[in-house]
């Protein structure tokens, strides 16, 4: 891995950059920086079993990111940024990261944690059975499903999480870590969608819409189409299949990603506040 490093540091032409090989903060002197990032290895595995080192965090998964959370307060300036990415096993809320958050960063951080993906902790118990099945000389009882299942029951967990973890360090005390958990923010097909157009203009191709808030922006016919559908009352799934069926463009053989895409339309019509969706 060091010498991957080396050898990337190489390849993108980089002069100002030292690697240096060591155990998390050992061998490093400065306590002065403005960055720490990290990508450590995160998978729960059972207590004395052998696992790669690029993967393997102990058996609740934690043992890697504890130490990097630990040094974090001691190496990072005032200002800077500590940036985490991972993965972690924890309830159906939140991954159980949160109480090492908690215990290794003090209140002057200002803490959001990122939870990108969650899955049901069945899924991870497939997915190592998959992995395992790949490793040769491993204990045999790790290529099956049951084992992982048990283990994961001992642990207390439901569900597993991809997370990125920002932290930075300030002068003042906050109270709590923001979580933004991006999976409550998935779309469902019955939530309904409204939109509030004030006027609409065109030139050309394009669509000048301006809506009750005083924002306005340029758009292309077929999304205006599909604004057009949105009409505070037929729920997500409504407007999805009336926007396809007026489409002649979509391909029919093809029906679920047609519906996708225009689901990631509506979603990117709410992420930028154009529309409201009702629960
Ligand atoms: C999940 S992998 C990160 C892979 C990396 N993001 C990449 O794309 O190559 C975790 C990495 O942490 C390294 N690692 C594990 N324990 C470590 C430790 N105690 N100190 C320093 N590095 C460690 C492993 O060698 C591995 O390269």
């Amino acid at each position: 891995m060091f010498e991957a490093t080396k050898f990337n540091i190489i390849l993108n032409g980089k002069t100002n950059i030292k690697p240096i090989l060591g155990n998390l903060y050992d061998g490093i002197t400065s306590h002065n920086f403005d960055v720490i990032t990290a990508n450590p290895p995160f998978i729960p595995v059972p207590d004395g079993y052998e696992f790669p080192i690029a993967g393997g965090g102990g058996v609740d998964g934690l043992k890697v990111i504890n130490d990097i959370l630990e040094g974090i307060p001691l190496f990072l300036n005032e200002g800077g940024t500590a940036i985490i990415c991972g993965e972690a096993i924890g309830n159906n809320k939140t991954p159980f990261l949160v109480s090492s958050i908690n215990k290794y960063l003090p209140s002057n951080f200002k803490v959001n944690l990122f939870l990108h993906h969650q899955i049901d902790i069945c899924k991870l118990a497939s997915n190592m059975v998959k992995i395992c099945n790949n490793i040769t000389n491993i204990d045999s009882k790790f290529k099956y499903y049951e084992t992982w299942n048990e283990f994961y029951k001992g642990l207390n967990c439901t569900h597993y999480y991809v997370f990125s973890l920002i932290a930075i360090k300030t002068n003042i005390p906050h109270t709590v870590i923001d979580i933004i958990n991006e999976n409550e923010s998935q779309l469902e097909l019955n939530y309904i969608p409204v939109c509030s157009l004030k006027y609409t203009s065109s030139v050309e191709q394009v669509i000048k819409i301006e809506f009750e808030n005083g924002r306005y922006t340029l758009i292309d016919n077929s999304l205006y189409k599909l604004l057009e559908l949105i009409d505070g009352v037929h729920n997500i799934y409504w407007v999805i299949d009336k926007f396809l069926s007026m489409n002649m463009l979509y391909d029919k053989d093809n029906l679920y990603n047609a519906q996708i895409e225009v689901l990631n339309m509506i979603k990117m019509l709410k992420d930028k506040g154009f529309i409201q969706i009702i629960k």
